[in-house]
């Protein structure tokens, strides 16, 4: 997991693709194409470094589900994921595996979605102190939305039938839409953020080993 600036630190036009430069010069605020400029300079940073190539030659595309991923001639093993909130930008990539990754600002949110969550983690957070239930169903919120970018399908899918569970080394899948059926088994991990951000990766397997860095550059 590597975790950058969103607002600080260089944009490097010059690794940028084609399209992306075309898209960058589509955006219409400031504020917009420093932070487009910003993930994609850290995102070819990091896959260029992951893969040993230059960021400039990383060639990306988007799956039909909307995940993005390395294109074609790219190494099969090695797949990443991103969240963008606040000032934050958070890329997770994995060897050997899928990932997915959400972020969100703890100012996000001043009250529980209704149709978000199953009967047992409504349970679960009607039983925390009335000052938790906020942060507590926003750390939730991030975890199914990691999961959900992790398995590709983003939210599409209803949310109150998706229940993750506290386990041994996160948390975990035990009721999922019928859509997600055939997915194996996952762990989802609470990421080690700021006070005003929470966050959460998930990574097949149920003992995944996840390593947070900052990324400088
Ligand atoms: C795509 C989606 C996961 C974005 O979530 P978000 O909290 O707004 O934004 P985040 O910063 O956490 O994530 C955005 C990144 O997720 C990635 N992403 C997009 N679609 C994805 C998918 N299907 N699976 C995994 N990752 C995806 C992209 O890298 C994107 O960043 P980029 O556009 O800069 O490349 C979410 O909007 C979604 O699930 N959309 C599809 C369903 C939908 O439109 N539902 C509407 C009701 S919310």
């Amino acid at each position: 997991m590597w975790l950058a600036a969103l607002d600080a630190g260089p944009v490097a036009i010059a690794t940028l693709s084609v399209a992306e430069r075309e898209h960058l010069g589509g955006l219409t605020s400031e504020r917009a194409r420093r932070r487009y400029g910003r993930t994609r300079t850290v995102l070819r940073g990091l896959l260029g470094s992951s893969l040993g190539v230059a960021p400039a030659t990383v060639a990306l595309a988007v799956a039909t589900d909307g995940k993005p991923r390395l294109a074609g001639g790219g190494d099969p093993d090695v797949r990443f994921n991103l969240s963008h909130a606040g000032d934050l930008l958070a890329i997770a990539v994995a060897e050997g595996c899928e990932v997915g990754v959400d972020v969100e600002p703890l100012a996000a949110r001043r009250q529980v979605l209704d149709g978000t969550l199953t009967a047992t983690e409504r349970a679960r957070l009607d039983a925390l102190p009335p000052e938790r239930r906020t942060a507590e169903f926003l750390r939730g919120w991030t975890r199914k939305e990691a999961y959900l970018k992790g398995v590709g399908c983003g939210i599409r899918v209803p949310l109150d039938q998706l229940d993750l569970a506290p386990a041994r080394a996160g948390h975990r899948p035990t009721a999922l839409p019928p859509a997600l059926a055939a997915e194996g088994d996952w762990t989802v991990v609470d990421l080690p953020l700021a006070d005003d951000h929470v966050g959460a990766v998930a990574v097949p397997g149920s003992a995944p080993r996840v390593v947070v860095r900052r990324w400088v550059g």
